[in-house]
């Protein structure tokens, strides 16, 4: 090597060492910060967080009768919680209020109303007024019947209203009538149901994903809007979870029962204002997002969705 050459190498070797150690301590800080926050979240939990003596008498769950949000609502009940439960038919409504009752003598409330229109919300402020709300559950959602081309899903005009309608106007409306009350007492949390599907675009489920994406982006807003008044609102993105909407019959580790997966979600408010909300959907979530490059994942999503497609329109095409 020349004389010049070598003079360039001493001239950087100290500035190189120091900058591969610092990234090395970077790295390690990152590491050990992101093990002790998995312990303190996955292991340690919120402890009593979520109870009534913090937060207030009554638990509001739209979507109550069914699959994530049913389980929410029995396992608020079992924590203490009054419950008022929404959703769309009265008989479901109170064949569910009337289980919680006796398994876990609370007082419940129930409120029959069609997310799918904009008509119900006076109906629904009706019903909850003058109960102090310390939690309120956004669940109620809808999706595809199956994977399609936006221009061919059936009846699209529709769908594009009760979908905005049921998954993202019930947020916000919601949100609206309960959390003046909180931020009155200065207590309260609001857990808003997105998905997994809205920390990426996933293709033939569009419009279902971009409106898991609104409720994500507009829980991360709202926390920095009412932080500091002592309100905790929390955006949780489950993968799949085996419900009805997700045509999962059995639950396993990673699709779990809706009962599993609430159990778990609940010991994560006021811990994580994002989350998966169950420890092996949290990994998924990591993977997903911090390790596979947007473009792998994009057509992933687009290959796993024509293939589900192809096998609902053939099973179709059966009879
Ligand atoms: N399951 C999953 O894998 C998964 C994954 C990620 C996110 N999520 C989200 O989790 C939430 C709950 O999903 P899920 O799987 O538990 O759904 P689900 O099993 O289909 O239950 C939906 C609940 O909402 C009610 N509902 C449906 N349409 C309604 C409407 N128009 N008005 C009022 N109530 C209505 C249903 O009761 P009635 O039919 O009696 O009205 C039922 O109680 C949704 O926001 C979903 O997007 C689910």
């Amino acid at each position: 090597m020349s004389s010049s050459g070598e003079g360039v190498l001493r001239a950087v070797e100290t500035p190189l060492f120091w900058l591969g150690a610092l990234t090395a301590a970077w790295v390690s800080l990152c590491s050990v910060y992101r093990l002790l926050s998995g312990f303190r979240v996955w292991v340690l939990g919120n402890g009593r967080l979520v109870s009534p003596a913090v937060l207030g008498k009554w638990a509001v769950v739209t979507g109550a009768t069914d699959g994530i949000g049913k389980a929410y609502a029995e396992e608020l009940a079992r924590r203490g919680f009054a419950i008022v439960l929404i959703s769309r038919s009265q008989e479901k409504l109170d064949e569910v209020s009337k289980a919680i009752e006796s398994k876990c003598g609370v007082e419940t409330k129930t409120i029959a109303a069609d997310f799918s229109g904009t008509d119900i919300y006076s109906q629904i402020e009706n019903g909850l007024a003058g109960l102090e709300i310390g939690v309120l559950v956004n669940n109620v959602g809808f999706s595809y019947s199956y994977p399609e081309f936006f221009l061919s899903v059936p009846d699209l005009d529709k769908f594009i209203d009760s979908l905005i309608n049921i998954n993202m106007t019930s947020v916000c409306q919601m949100t609206r009538l309960v959390l003046p009350r909180m931020v009155e007492r200065r207590k309260g949390a609001i857990l808003n149901i997105s998905s997994a599907s809205g920390l990426f675009p996933v293709p033939l489920l569009t419009v279902y994903s971009a409106s898991k994406a609104f409720v994500d982006f507009f829980s991360r807003g709202l926390q920095a809007e009412y932080k500091s008044k002592g309100i905790i609102i929390q955006s949780v993105l489950p993968f799949f979870v085996a419900t009805k909407l997700s045509k999962i019959k059995r639950a396993t580790l990673d699709k779990p029962s809706p009962e599993r997966y609430v159990a778990a979600e609940l010991n994560t408010v006021g811990l994580q204002s994002q989350t998966n909300g169950y420890l092996p959907h949290a990994i998924m979530g990591w993977l997903t997002t911090a390790l596979l490059p947007t473009k792998v994942l994009s057509s992933y999503m687009m290959s796993m969705c024509l293939s589900q497609r192809a096998r609902h329109l053939k099973k179709q095409k059966q009879g």
